[in-house]
């Protein structure tokens, strides 16, 4: 038996009902490739701010940093909406991929056969787009300093943040996104605004120079503003995208949106060791939260993620992936994903089918 101690870091909105569905699969996985895992909770976001005054307490990173992998739901909600911005439950966010030191950021947006009526984008253009967002998640405009709102002589206000990148955070993103090229279609577009930020030509020399130890990749380069462009009209023809933290924010919620739904995108933060933190590409979803609405499928794939990519039991992740597609074959769908003549199911109704079909299929 293989021991695993997984945190689990709920967080608001929707996440707690998305997690339970989650930790549901994971048992059952667990007892069919016999891996044991000892689930602690912790509080992060808005949760930790009404108990402790704090987005990301000591206890919950230090809990997090002695685990083998982390899974969070999503963090954020009206009720925190006008703290100041370090006491939002999104610095809580930031805190823990910046305290696990999680600078790269996987973000794939597979087309799921069965969901291609859900995609608002014709059929021909979404159908076999299989993409992965590689975001550099611990810099740029994020974190790089000065950041803050500042009063000047005249007593105006100014608010700012910086854009930074060095040549080794962007030569380890660089590693990190060839790497996965190479283990999909052997594309790669770096995604930059090179014709305006200096930041971004020295991205683009550095990602270029790193290309001469990845001879089989063909590197491409392109502007975010037709990166955006090129996603919604031809999307694909990107295999493998490496962009910055900012810009990888904004592309993958659009890549997110070619798959159908931003409930079906799962996402994992890595480091150069160290636990993972796994999580939907989606929000808290204060709108329909507590409704048992949310679709729980990005944070049941962020469980197989964390399978596949923290625990190394890929035969389990692909066995939580079979299934999603199983049931997504029979016509289960939440309202997110919802088409004439398909099942709409809630939240939790949607977690038993997933365990039915999991615990039917000869695993
Ligand atoms: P959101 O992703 O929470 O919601 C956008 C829209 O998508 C909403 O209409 C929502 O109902 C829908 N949606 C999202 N996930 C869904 C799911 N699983 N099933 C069905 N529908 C789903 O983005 P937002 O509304 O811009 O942000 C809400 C809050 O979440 C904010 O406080 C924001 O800062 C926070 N946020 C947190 C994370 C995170 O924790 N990783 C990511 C993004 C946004
Ligand atoms: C995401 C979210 C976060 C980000 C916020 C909530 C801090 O949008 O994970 O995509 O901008 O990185
Ligand atoms: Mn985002």
């Amino acid at each position: 038996t293989q021991n695993y101690r997984i945190t689990l870091l709920p967080g608001d909105g929707i996440g707690p009902e998305i997690m339970n569905v989650a930790v549901d699969v994971l048992k059952v996985v667990g007892k069919q490739f016999d891996l044991q895992f000892e689930f602690q909770q912790a509080l992060m976001g808005g949760a930790a701010i009404d108990a402790t005054g704090e987005p990301l307490p000591a206890d919950t990173l230090e809990m997090c940093r002695n685990s083998d992998a982390v899974l969070l739901a999503a963090v954020g909600g009206y009720k925190w909406d006008s703290l100041p911005s370090h006491l939002r439950p999104e610095a809580g966010l930031l805190g823990l991929r910046a305290g696990l030191g999680l600078f790269a950021n996987l973000r794939p947006a597979k087309i799921i056969p069965q969901l291609i009526d859900a995609s608002t984008l014709k059929k021909e253009v979404v159908e076999g787009v299989d993409i992965m967002v590689v975001r550099e998640l611990t810099g740029g405009i994020y974190f790089g300093k000065p950041k803050g709102i500042f009063e000047t002589e005249t007593g105006e206000k100014r608010g700012v943040n910086t854009m930074v990148y060095s040549e080794s955070e962007i030569e380890r993103i660089g590693r990190v996104a060839f790497e996965a090229a190479r283990k999909r279609g052997g594309k790669l577009c770096s995604v930059d605004k090179s014709n305006v930020l200096e930041v971004s030509q020295l991205w683009r020399d550095r990602i270029t120079s790193l290309s001469q130890e990845y001879p089989d990749i063909e590197l491409s380069h392109m502007y975010v503003d037709a990166a955006a462009m090129q996603l919604v009209r031809a999307p694909k023809q990107f295999d493998t995208i490496v962009t910055g933290n900012l810009f990888g924010d904004i592309l993958s919620d659009a890549a997110a949106m070619l798959t159908g739904s931003i409930g079906m995108l799962p996402s994992a933060s890595l480091g150069a060791s160290g636990p993972g933190v796994f999580e939907p590409v989606h929000g808290s979803a204060p709108d329909i939260a507590g409704q048992d609405k949310a679709n729980p499928l990005a944070q049941v794939l962020s469980a197989a993620m964390m399978l596949r990519y923290g625990l190394n039991q890929s035969a389990a992740a692909d066995k939580i992936e079979k299934a999603v597609s199983q049931v997504l074959e029979k016509g289960d769908r939440t309202g997110d994903i919802m088409s004439p003549g398909m099942n709409l199911l809630g939240c939790r109704s949607m977690g038993e089918t997933l365990i039915q079909a999991l615990e039917s299929g000869n695993g």
